[in-house]
Order: C-alpha cells, then sequence, then structure tokens
C-alpha cells in the first residue's frame, strides 16, 4: 500500500465488512523526471487486499487520448461498483509483488554472454567459477544465451509494483542478481558491443532498477567484466566496457577495474594466453577477499 496521502477516497459498507478505496498519487520523479504513478488501494479494515497502479512513462505520450491519471480513475470507480456488488472477492488480500520464484541464490552470480557454451568466455566463467569455489563461496553460471531472455518491452510496468509482465527465464537471474555479493559478467565483443542474449538480460535487468527504487531492494555487490576479442589493442572494448559499466552503475554495483582481453583471432583459444587465467582469477579474488566496507 502507497505511504503517500490519499487523493481521493471512498468508503464502501457490505456485508463483509467495511472497505476503503483510496487512489493516491506518487512523485517518482526522482527516477525519471516527471514520473507520476497512481495506485488505488482496496482495504477491508484496514487491510489491504488488492491494488492497481499506473504511471506516467507507460503511455506514449502527455496529451495524447490516454490519460494516466484518468486510466486510474477509471479503475477506482470500477472497483468500487466491484467491491460493492462482489464483496466476498476482497475479503482476503491478493498477492501484488510475486515473489521471485526459484532459490537460486549465490555468493558470486556469473553472466556468461557468449553462445559458444566451450569458447573463451565459457572458460573465463568456469574459472570465476572455481575461484568462488576455492574461496569457500557459492557461485552461480548464468549461460544466457541458453535461456529464453526476451527483450524488454519498455511499458515500465515494473515501476508500478516492482514487477516485469514479461513471462521467461528472467526471474531466477534477478533473483540471483539481488542477493549477490559479487557479479561477474564474462562476453565477447560482438560488432563493437556485446552480444545480443547478454543485452537483452542487461536491458531486462531495468527491472532490479525497478525493485530497488519501488521497494528498496538494494544491490550491494562489486562488479567485474571479463571481455574477449578477436582483435588486438584496446579499441574494440570501448563500448562494452561502456555498456557492462552503465548496467553495473544503474543497478547500484561497483565495478572493479575490468580484465580485457584481446588478439584471439590470432590465438584463438584463451587457454594459450599465458598469464591470463591468473589475470582473470586476481582480479575476481581480490573482490572475494573479506573486507570492510568502505
Ligand atoms: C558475430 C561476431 C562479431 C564479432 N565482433 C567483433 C568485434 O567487433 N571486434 C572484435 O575484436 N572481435 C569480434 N568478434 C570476435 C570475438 O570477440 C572473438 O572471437 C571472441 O574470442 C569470441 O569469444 P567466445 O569464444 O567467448 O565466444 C566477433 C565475433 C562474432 C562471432
Amino acid at each position: 500500500m502507497s505511504e503517500s496521502a490519499a487523493e481521493k477516497i471512498q468508503t464502501i459498507e457490505t456485508p463483509e465488512g467495511t472497505f476503503t478505496l483510496r487512489l493516491v498519487q506518487d512523485d517518482l520523479g526522482d527516477i525519471y523526471p516527471g514520473m507520476i504513478r497512481y495506485t488505488v488501494d482496496v482495504l477491508r479494515g484496514t487491510k489491504s487486499v488488492y491494488a492497481y497502479a499506473i504511471n506516467t512513462y507507460e503511455s506514449a505520450r502527455q496529451g495524447t487520448l490516454f490519460d494516466t491519471r484518468k486510466a486510474a480513475e477509471i479503475v477506482f470507480t470500477r472497483l468500487a461498483h466491484d467491491v460493492a456488488s462482489r464483496p466476498h472477492l476482497y475479503t482476503r488480500p491478493r498477492v501484488f509483488t510475486r515473489p521471485l520464484p526459484g532459490t537460486g541464490t549465490a555468493d558470486v552470480v556469473i553472466l556468461q554472454g557468449s553462445p559458444r557454451r566451450f569458447g573463451n568466455s565459457a572458460k573465463i566463467a568456469s574459472w570465476c567459477d572455481d575461484e568462488a569455489a576455492r574461496a569457500g563461496l557459492t557461485s552461480r553460471v548464468f549461460h544466457l544465451q541458453e535461456m529464453e531472455i526476451r527483450p524488454c518491452i519498455g511499458c515500465y510496468v515494473c515501476y508500478d509494483q516492482g514487477y516485469c509482465p514479461v513471462e521467461d527465464d528472467m526471474p531466477p537471474i534477478i533473483r540471483a542478481l539481488e542477493a549477490a555479493s559479487v557479479v561477474v559478467v564474462c562476453t565477447p565483443v560482438y560488432t563493437g558491443t556485446v552480444p545480443a542474449a547478454l543485452k537483452a538480460a542487461i536491458d531486462r535487468c531495468q527491472w532490479l532498477h525497478a525493485r530497488e527504487k519501488v521497494l528498496g531492494k538494494e544491490v550491494h555487490a562489486r562488479g567485474l567484466l571479463v571481455a574477449v576479442a578477436g582483435r588486438r589493442g584496446a579499441e574494440p572494448f570501448v563500448c562494452v566496457t561502456r555498456v557492462v559499466e552503465m548496467f553495473m552503475e544503474n543497478l547500484g554495483i561497483r565495478p572493479a577495474a575490468p580484465v580485457l582481453i584481446g588478439d584471439l583471432d590470432r590465438a584463438r583459444d584463451v587457454e594459450t594466453i599465458g598469464g591470463v587465467e591468473d589475470d582473470v582469477r586476481a582480479a575476481l579474488s581480490a573482490l572475494l577477499a573479506p573486507r570492510d566496507e568502505e
């Protein structure tokens, strides 16, 4: 239930008790400029039994036929009618924010972005997995290409109640990221940036940003990017490092210096480049060591 003052209140006496409907306006301008969320709460006595929410970023443009506040008011009127005519349907609370399914949390969460299951990024992910185990920590590798991860549809519904309406394999990833102490992204450079499955997962993590802002589920993890590229030098990594940095910044994950491994068109196999495995393990193990929170 929203804590803000109600803009509109209606009390309905029914054989199932007294119900109160509240229309609440929340200013979410600290998340996005001009974002307003309207919530219609239905209370039975003092207990919230149903909530509907909608925000101004869900509609394309101000001044079009779709008016967010009007939509909330229509829902308010319809709910008032429904509560009065079918109060028995509102005797028990309905779940507003569905719990994230799955139990798979881990200390170290590794997002593996390459479609090549036995390629360089997958090898690096396995080193990180092993390094976590050596430190006595739990870890989990998500091979993103093997999961069903649909692109973000930009509906902004996650800012209503902290849940994404797109149904696919994202919930366990969100759950794992929310609980992780360290997040590692292992990825090849694809056409200057990250492969499509990783980009889709990154965009869908807007949901986690919304959970942080709406539900106060803060992520306190440290982050590490390990990227591989076919070409030599720093240039292939310019975009990848920025994309992954933005992903981490958006979620409050504090990134360490990335490990960037180029020239793989020549070497082919990351294991043949001397010292690289040690560099990756050292970069991760520096994040796994117990530290006083800064
Ligand atoms: C579709 C595609 C696009 C690529 N684009 C780039 C690129 O822009 N720059 C680069 O240096 N390497 C590029 N590469 C090379 C890969 O980054 C390189 O082969 C890497 O080692 C593959 O890692 P993996 O084994 O983890 O899949 C590309 C490879 C593919 C398949």
